[in-house]
């Protein structure tokens, strides 16, 4: 095992109910600005229990965050932050409005530059607003974790920044919450939690027994109450599990001391930039196709993976442990191709050519390159 440093100070209020919870986790004479997105929460319920939670606190409102948060809207939060001297966020919604706000949080304070450069230039953040969340969207563990992922519109460019400053100060999770997510999202969160397990999973054996078999048990989750998510939405133990593993899956715990991928993170954020998919259905697209690209160096991994998740222990492992995983995917309705979203080839060349020009080396031996990326490209087709 490598060693490690595991710090996460996150204080997660989990259940039914717990809304009714704001005013024991903010200070009472914070002026609060309230971010969510393009209104799901007006229509379930969500904004009137967070309303009525926090009577008798200054709270200014900004919505409109999209779905793959942008800059361009995020900036003029950052400017409403400035104007009514707001010391205190609220996101509440999904990943995408609590990464806007985390974003909003670091901006802010940052008056000698663009904050821009935080996402383009890695340059960290030396202060923050403090924020909480309400999340509505088990997906991205974004209430648990460090990370933002923002998105630029007019350079279709999207990338992710992260800093410890950055971690939610609460998170309220109300599994209640996500019964009025349409399936394309409650499958797509299903997708990402998956792929951030496999993130940290899908690399070499270091015999790092705790964090394989929690990844495991997290996967098995997934599987078992995945489709039952779909077919009962409002079933609350159903939709408890999936929160908690969405959660569970990104908040740091299983990538202590493990090599780590991310291949696919980093490629999927390019077809969202350029073909508008939404993150989870381009992880279904990618990952399958890192696999079978970097079945090699993944072998061992994949047979531990179709033995202990799929029950399979015949020859062909890896091969087995990619057919299974993408048929699970597609049972979820999520597709694994591009040209089922009918895109086609026409970004690749800007795409690899946007790895060339950052020099990045992606995956867990680093040995993934532009070359790689424009051949992995190819089998996503
Ligand atoms: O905008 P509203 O009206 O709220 O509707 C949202 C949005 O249209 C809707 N929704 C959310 N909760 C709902 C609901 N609809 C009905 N009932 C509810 N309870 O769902 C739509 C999608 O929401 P979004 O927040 O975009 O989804 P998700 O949580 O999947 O977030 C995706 C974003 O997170 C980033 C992704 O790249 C993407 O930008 N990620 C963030 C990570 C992190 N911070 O650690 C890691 C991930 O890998 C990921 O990259
Ligand atoms: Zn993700």
């Amino acid at each position: 095992m490598k060693n490690f440093t595991y710090y996460n100070p996150v204080k997660l209020v989990f259940g039914k109910g717990t809304i009714a919870q704001l005013p024991t986790l903010i200070p009472q004479n914070a002026r609060i600005l309230m971010t969510y997105g393009q209104g799901s929460i007006k229509r379930n319920g969500v904004y009137e229990q967070v309303i009525r939670a926090l009577r008798g606190y200054s709270i200014e409102e900004f919505s409109g965050i999209e779905p793959n948060p942008r800059y361009e809207t995020l900036m003029k939060a950052v400017e409403v932050c400035r104007t009514t001297n707001i010391d205190f966020l609220l996101a509440v919604g999904g990943g995408s409005v609590l990464d806007g706000t985390k974003f909003i949080a670091a901006a802010v304070h940052y008056t000698t530059g663009d904050p821009w450069d935080f996402l383009s230039k890695g340059l960290k953040p030396r202060s923050a607003l403090p924020l909480g969340c309400v999340l509505t969207l088990p997906a991205t563990g974004s209430e648990m974790n460090i990370y933002a992922v923002i998105s630029r519109d007019s350079t279709k460019e999207k990338y992710g920044f992260g800093s410890p400053l950055l971690y939610p100060q609460f998170s309220i999770l109300d599994p209640e919450t996500t019964f009025t997510l349409p399936p394309r999202q409650t499958a797509n969160g299903i997708v990402d939690a998956f792929v951030h397990v496999m993130e940290q999973y899908m690399t070499y054996p270091i015999g790092a027994l705790t964090q394989d078999h929690l990844a495991e048990a997290i996967i098995l989750s997934l599987i078992e109450d995945g489709p039952k998510a779909l077919s009962e939405p409002t079933n609350y133990t159903v939709r408890a599990n999936i929160m908690w593993s969405a959660t569970m899956a990104l908040n740091g715990l299983i990538g202590c001391g493990v090599p780590q991928d991310w291949t696919t993170h980093a490629i999927g954020h390019e077809l969202t930039a350029f073909y508008g998919l939404d993150h989870g259905q381009t992880l279904a697209i990618v990952m399958p196709a890192v696999w079978k690209h970097q079945k090699r160096a993944k072998e061992e991994k994949l047979a531990l993976f179709a033995r202990r998740v799929w029950q399979y222990d015949g020859s062909n492992a890896a091969d087995v442990a990619i057919q299974r995983t993408e048929e699970f995917f597609r049972s979820l309705g999520v597709n694994t191709r591009l040209h089922e979203y009918g895109c086609d080839d026409r970004y690749f060349d800007e795409i690899v050519q946007r790895f060339e020009l950052r020099n990045e080396r992606l995956g867990e031996h680093q040995s993934i390159g532009a070359n790689e990326v424009k051949e992995i490209l190819e089998l996503c087709k």
